[in-house]
């Protein structure tokens, strides 16, 4: 009866440890459990303007002018690595600005919105491509066409302009 049980009992553990030894890969590579990503979205679309888009825009903005006088025109540009370096990081914050506004909670639908915000990216990114190439002819041109994607939304969704509302 003893050895019986004993023999059962190591039987158990046999099979047990076979099976532990043999289960299936996948339980270690196995998918995570899927669920939905959690945004922070609490900082409102006003903020999100004034608080990220526009002091990185206006950095932009302000960071290549001419300037004329009697002894002729000159550029006021980045000077040196640290100006273009600083300048990178605001384009940046642009390009990336325009997926904050595409995230659920902040899509004020997923039509013309969408569609603004990501011409407003592609804009931001031109700019980052012209700071990358140090290129002040064209980051000076397209400066135009980065405040043209801000007032178009603001036209359809503010209905204001960019201008009249910084503080
Ligand atoms: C996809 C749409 C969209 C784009 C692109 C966009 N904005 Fe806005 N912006 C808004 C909306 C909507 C508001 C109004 C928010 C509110 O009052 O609730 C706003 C408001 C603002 C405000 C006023 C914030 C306040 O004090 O109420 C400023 C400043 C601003 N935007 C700057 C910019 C600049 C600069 C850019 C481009 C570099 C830009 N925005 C691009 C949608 C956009």
């Amino acid at each position: 009866m003893i050895t019986q049980k004993f023999g059962f009992a190591l039987l158990t553990v046999l099979v047990l440890g076979l099976n532990m030894a043999c289960a299936p890969k996948e339980q270690s590579t196995a998918a995570p459990v899927k669920s939905a990503p959690v945004f922070d979205t609490q900082q409102s679309i006003a903020e999100l303007m004034q608080w990220v888009i526009d002091p990185a825009a206006d950095a932009i903005w302000d960071s290549v002018s001419w300037v004329s006088n009697e002894k002729g025109t000159k550029a006021n540009a980045p000077k040196n690595e640290e100006d273009w370096k600083a300048l990178r990081v605001h384009a940046s914050i642009l390009v990336e600005s325009a997926n904050l506004l595409m995230l659920e909670g902040r899509a004020k639908d997923q039509d013309v919105w969408m569609q603004q915000a990501r011409n407003f990216g592609l804009e931001a990114r031109k700019n980052l491509k012209a700071i990358e190439e140090k290129n002040v002819d064209k980051l000076f041109d397209i400066g135009g066409d980065l405040d043209h994607a801000c007032e178009s939304c603001h036209l359809k969704y503010a209905n204001y302009k960019t201008e009249t509302t910084v503080k």
